[in-house]
């Protein structure tokens, strides 16, 4: 019997998704200096079993075919990432998405970049980073620079990636560059990211850009019990992680207790801020991957090792494991209900939101090489994707509108401090070879796409 795939609605923009840290390589190539990834994979102990992007699956090199894997499985979509440290370097090393451009739109795939993910230039760190204002003007310099380049065949852009996660893993945290460890005090990081956001959909809209988002990272967040100091700790954490990097490009304002925590902005610079950040979207990315539970920190209770994330004393919540029956590979509860639930959420609290695409969401399983047969069978892959696409549907069906659904992702690839152990891709790539071997999950995205109902 033929499988029963969800349906949407005529021109759903299905697609797959990469950055350029976690599959470029090339990390030296045509006078590229290092980001903040290359700095903090050279530090030992950072990224597990010591790996780094250096070589990655060496994208750079062999995007060519890497381009016909996306194509063949007939997506509209394609969403990747421009390292910045390249863009920098101009001539033959940002010539690179010159030719990825164009080798996606020769076979028919819409190229959708992102800005910046999170692989920030060292000259910039060295500056101050996130928490200097004057990065969020070099990030509009930085999409200037792009405008110009691919504007006359790129219509659809992403600025940011996930801010929320940058600051609170890299600026609150140690766990992803830079490896700041500010806990609160990492707030200005967050303003300056947004600011950029801003300040490239200015420059991006002044270079005639048909479609301009941000993909912002959303999850549902629950308190671990009904105590009051439970119920306190889930709405800081929800608020600050959330809410803060969302309302002021959907609301144009912080919520109240981010700003008593402090963005570190006058008030009178903060409002011609928010001003900039709160441009109107033409979409509004989700990157949704598991919902979370908080609890308020129990006197004592050593949270060591508890998640792969270690909350520093102090914090006002400490997030604690998901109650799920079925886990991804990367321990990740997989909780299909809490995308609808969070579609439905912020469509409750922005009137105004634009239409959303899903710009990330897939599963870390720690698929076993192709066998004699070739194949790489991923079953548990598929049934993620399966039931997170009908948990999308759910929420068209509930009048959210959802333009698209990108996969997460196109390729194995360097999942950051988790290194290559965890596997998100459709295709399958070797370690040593670095061949690629389409998984039966991409088949059955292929088998998806072809058998929407045309109208
Ligand atoms: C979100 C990030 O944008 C991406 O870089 C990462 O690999 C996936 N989540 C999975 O963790």
């Amino acid at each position: 019997m033929a499988p029963d795939f969800p349906q949407f609605p005529p021109g759903f923009r299905f697609g797959m998704a990469t950055s350029a840290y976690q599959i470029e390589g090339a990390w030296d190539a045509d006078g590229k200096g290092p980001s903040i990834w290359d700095t903090f994979t050279a530090r030992p102990g950072t990224v597990r079993h010591g790996e780094d992007g250096r070589v990655a699956i060496d994208h750079y090199h062999r995007y060519a075919e890497d381009v016909g894997h996306i194509a063949a499985a007939g997506v509209r979509d394609y969403r990747f990432s421009v390292s910045w440290p390249r863009a920098l370097a101009g001539g033959r090393a940002l010539d690179f998405y010159d030719r990825l451009v164009d080798a996606l739109l020769a076979a028919g795939v819409r190229p959708v970049p992102t800005l910046y993910h999170w692989d920030l230039p060292q000259e910039l760190e060295d500056r101050g980073g996130w928490l200097n204002r004057d990065t969020a003007h070099r990030l509009a310099d930085h999409a200037g620079v792009l405008a110009r380049r691919l504007g006359d065949r790129v219509r659809d852009w992403i600025t940011m990636n996930e801010m929320n996660v940058h600051t609170l893993y890299g600026y609150a945290l140690t766990d992803h560059a830079p490896a700041r460890g500010l806990g609160l005090a990492a707030l200005p990081a967050a303003h300056h990211q947004l600011l950029a956001h801003g300040l490239a959909v200015r420059v991006l809209r002044a270079h005639g850009a048909d479609a301009v988002g941000v993909a912002n990272q959303h999850f549902p967040v629950s308190a671990a019990s009904e105590d009051p100091a439970d119920l306190r700790a889930a709405e800081t954490f929800r608020t600050l992680t959330n809410w803060t990097f969302s309302d002021p490009i959907l609301l144009g304002g912080y919520p109240d207790e981010t700003i008593r925590a402090g963005v570190g902005v006058p008030d009178a610079r903060l409002d011609r801020d928010l001003e900039l950040i709160g441009a109107p979207l033409d979409f509004y990315g989700v990157n949704f991957y598991e919902p979370t539970t908080i609890e308020a920190p129990r006197a004592g209770k050593d949270y060591t090792g508890v998640l792969e994330v270690d909350i520093p004393d102090g914090m006002p919540f400490s997030p604690v494991p998901v109650k799920s029956d079925e886990r991804t590979d990367f321990g990740w509860a997989i909780v299909p209900g809490a995308l609808t639930e969070i579609l439905l959420a912020l469509r409750g609290r922005y009137p105004a939101l634009p239409p959303v695409i899903v710009t990330e969401n897939g599963a870390s399983f720690h698929d076993a090489p192709p066998g004699p047969d070739g194949r790489v069978p991923d079953p548990r892959r598929i049934s993620y994707l399966d039931a997170h696409l009908r948990a999308v549907a759910a929420a068209i069906d509930s009048g959210v509108r959802v333009d698209g659904f990108y996969v997460w992702s196109a390729f194995d690839n360097f999942e950051w401090a988790a290194g290559y152990d965890e596997r998100f891709g459709l295709v399958h790539v070797d370690r040593h070879t670095l061949s690629r071997t389409r998984k039966d999950s991409w088949h059955w995205y292929r088998d998806l796409i072809a058998a929407q109902r045309r109208p």
